[in-house]
């Protein structure tokens, strides 16, 4: 295999260029599949200006991203969090180990920016976010409406403990 170099990239959504906009759709659409006009307007609708992209490049071709938004949660009092999701890797690298690299990056960025990271997943994927040393919240979580958040799906959080939560802002 040729020795490939990695370039780790964290942007604001307000400061992401067009180009690197169109490498982020058509990395997702590789593993959801929704048209590029509809990745698109996800994206307009979900993601604010503050929000953070993590882009890993290969020489110039992106192999991983994920984003990490601002969210509220409550516990006793009020928290800020960053909500991470949209975590793929490109399919032609996948367990190659990049995908550990890209959440080890998005641990680095949660511990220096003493900010706990909360994430949501399905259960196949428990052992990977397990692996890279986040941690399942085993009591049930409700949504800003005060519907169960992870009766189907699993939460996971990085950095910080809770005995409740409550997510006030919406899903990520
Ligand atoms: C999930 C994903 C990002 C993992 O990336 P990856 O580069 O394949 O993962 P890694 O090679 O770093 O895997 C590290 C370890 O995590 C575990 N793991 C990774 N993917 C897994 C999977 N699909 N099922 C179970 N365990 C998995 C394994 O223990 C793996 O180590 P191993 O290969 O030595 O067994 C990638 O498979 C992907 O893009 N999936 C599609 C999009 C998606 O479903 N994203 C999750 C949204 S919550």
């Amino acid at each position: 295999m040729q020795s490939q170099h990695l370039h780790t990239k964290f942007i604001l959504h307000r400061n992401l260029t067009e180009s690197e906009m169109e490498q982020i759709v058509l990395l997702k659409k590789q593993h959801w599949d929704y048209t590029v006009e509809d990745q698109l307007r996800w994206i307009e609708s979900n993601i604010q200006p503050q929000d953070i992209h993590l882009l890993i490049y290969g020489e110039s071709r992106l192999m991983a991203y994920l984003n990490l938004v601002h969210r509220t949660v409550l516990n006793a009092v009020e928290k800020h969090v960053l909500g991470v999701g949209n975590v793929c890797v490109d399919k032609a690298f996948r367990r190659t180990g990049l995908g550990a690299v890209l959440m080890w990056s998005a641990n680095w960025y949660l511990k220096t920016h003493h900010t706990v990271g909360m994430l949501l997943c399905k259960a196949p994927l428990c052992r990977f976010y397990e692996s890279v040393a986040w941690e399942k919240f085993e009591q049930k979580a409700c949504d800003k409406q005060g519907n169960v958040l992870n009766e189907n799906i699993h939460l996971y959080v990085y950095n910080g403990a809770f005995s409740t939560i409550k997510l006030l802002g919406d899903v990520f």
